[in-house]
């Protein structure tokens, strides 16, 4: 009956296939926009998700296929792996996560790549231009997939995070294996090649991507991450357009463009350059330079959990400034109760949101917002800079590379021109962290031995929950 009726689609209809897709590019799009602001950030995850449900579902039953058993296991596999490991996963671990997973899309991009390659002979009769899509994807989802897993190696510790050079050797080391993998990309588009030379292309490209990424400090990882989550975005859009799936194309492009802008934004922050970044070396030294007390030549004021409530109870304004430590120490919480009784005894509580404090971006809005911090109370730097002149206590909660006044006054510091929080400029201000070792930059921070400055040694939750403690006897 629905076959008499002249509009009605097939699932095989190509036109039906589309439409499916374009539902799901509207669905990541409309996803992605959601994602611009806390509030609707949790909804945009779930409308993209949707869409990349559609996008797969659409491929899988539209476009033939012959190996159920293996597409099954293999969907059962990623679902088994991926859904439990997204929920269980520290917020502290995410860019970690990240990079594991972007590896994941890399790897099976350049898979693809491979099968391609033998299920059409070395690409025998098949468009010049498709080859070197797949070749391209070949290239650089290899380099994703290994570069990645050394971000991913570095992050969790499972390799030091320094960075390792060849020395002298690095750069043509570099141009080297690039060069071999580009070489053979030309020979295989040029005329069908055994399989050797892709499989020389896949291995000379993954020693370049572990060139790339081992000669890069810890403190510069999430920047390469992000970088490499473009590489990925770009490599599946080349496979869509070799497997002319308009879906991959879209998600792949939407992915490098969105992994491109984000690393741009994260380097403007940082106040480096992306070919800086690349360039290596920044953050190796962090465990070395860690904990030198006094280095600045100044003298530390430490100060009690009752003289830090005792100073806050009597502020008009409190600022609080959170940072990395306060994700490790999972203070937010605790963080959201002190500030609920300052603001029961009339003080007003407002939150300065460094765009790289943490390790990831808009790691303190959603740590903040999972607490039930009210949104407005947010402020981001450039709105709160102005009004530290008038701050009576600004509380630093595990935050320390993005308070440091040398960002601002010391030339030949690794962070000078970093934009900071102008927390310097507060009448006062108190620093939660359990000693006075150095943040990611690996450097020492000046506002520590700042003459209004105390330190409140300890965990940060621990230490904001005997604050709270405090303020209550109050
Ligand atoms: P950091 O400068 O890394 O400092 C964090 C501080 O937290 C440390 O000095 C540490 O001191 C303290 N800490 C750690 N665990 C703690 C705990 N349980 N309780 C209390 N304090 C604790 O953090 P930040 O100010 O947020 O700056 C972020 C850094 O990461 C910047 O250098 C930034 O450029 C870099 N970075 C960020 C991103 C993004 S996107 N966010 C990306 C790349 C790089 P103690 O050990 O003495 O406690």
């Amino acid at each position: 009956m629905l076959a008499d009726l002249p509009l009605a689609f097939s699932l095989t209809d190509p036109n039906f296939k589309s439409v499916l897709y374009i539902v799901s590019f509207a669905l990541f799009i409309y996803g992605l926009s959601g994602l611009t602001g806390p509030k609707t950030a949790v909804q945009g995850n779930r409308i993209a998700a949707v869409g990349m449900v559609i996008a797969v579902v659409t491929t899988l039953l539209v476009d033939p296929f012959n190996n159920t058993v293996l597409i099954v296991l293999g969907l059962a596999v990623g679902f088994g792996v991926g859904v439990p490991a997204a929920r269980q996963v520290k917020m502290t671990a995410m860019p970690q996560m990240v990079a594991l997973f972007n590896g994941v899309g890399g790897g099976a991009v350049a898979l693809i790549a491979w099968a391609e390659f033998r299920d059409t002979g070395g690409f025998d009769g098949v468009a010049t231009y498709i080859a070197i899509f797949s070749v391209f994807s070949a290239i650089v989802g290899s380099v994703s997939f290994w570069g990645s897993n050394v971000a991913f190696a570095k992050l969790q510790e499972l390799i030091d995070g320094k960075p390792y050079t060849l020395g002298r050797l690095q750069l043509p080391a570099q141009i080297l294996t690039l060069g071999i993998a580009i070489a053979s990309g030309i020979a295989i588009t040029a005329e069908p090649q055994s399989e050797i030379v892709i499989v020389a292309l896949l291995v000379s490209a993954a020693v370049f991507g572990l060139l790339l990424v081992l000669p890069i400090g810890g403190a510069d990882m999430p920047v390469v991450i992000s970088l490499l989550n473009a590489f990925t975005g770009l490599a599946a859009a080349a496979a869509g357009m070799s497997l002319d799936n308009q879906a991959l194309i879209v998600a792949g492009m939407i992915v490098g463009a969105s992994g491109t802008i984000l690393t741009q934004q994260m380097a403007i922050a940082m106040n480096r350059t992306i070919t800086s970044v690349i360039a290596g070396g920044f953050g190796g030294e962090v465990a070395a330079a860690a904990g030198a007390p006094g280095a600045e030549g100044g003298t530390v004021r430490s100060t009690s959990a009752s003289d830090a409530a005792i100073q806050m109870a009597y502020a008009r304004q409190v600022v609080v400034v959170p940072g990395y430590g306060m994700a490790v120490a999972q203070a937010q919480h605790a963080v959201r109760e002190m500030a609920k009784i300052l603001e029961a005894k009339g003080v007003e509580v407002k939150y300065a949101i460094h765009p790289v404090a943490g390790r990831m971006p808009g790691h303190m809005n959603v740590l903040l917002a999972e607490a039930d911090v009210p949104y407005d109370q947010l402020k981001e730097m450039d709105d709160i800079n102005g009004e530290f002149a008038r701050t009576d206590v600004s509380l630093v909660i595990g935050a320390n590379d993005v308070t440091n006044p040398d960002a601002r006054n010391k030339a030949d510091s690794p962070i000078y021109g970093m934009p900071i929080l102008n927390v310097d400029e507060s009448q006062s201000i108190i620093v939660l962290k359990r000693s006075m070792s150095s943040g990611y930059a690996g450097i020492d921070n000046p506002l520590f031995f700042n003459p209004k400055t105390s330190m409140l040694f300890g965990d940060a939750k621990s230490s904001v929950q005997s604050v709270t403690e405090e303020l209550k006897e109050l």
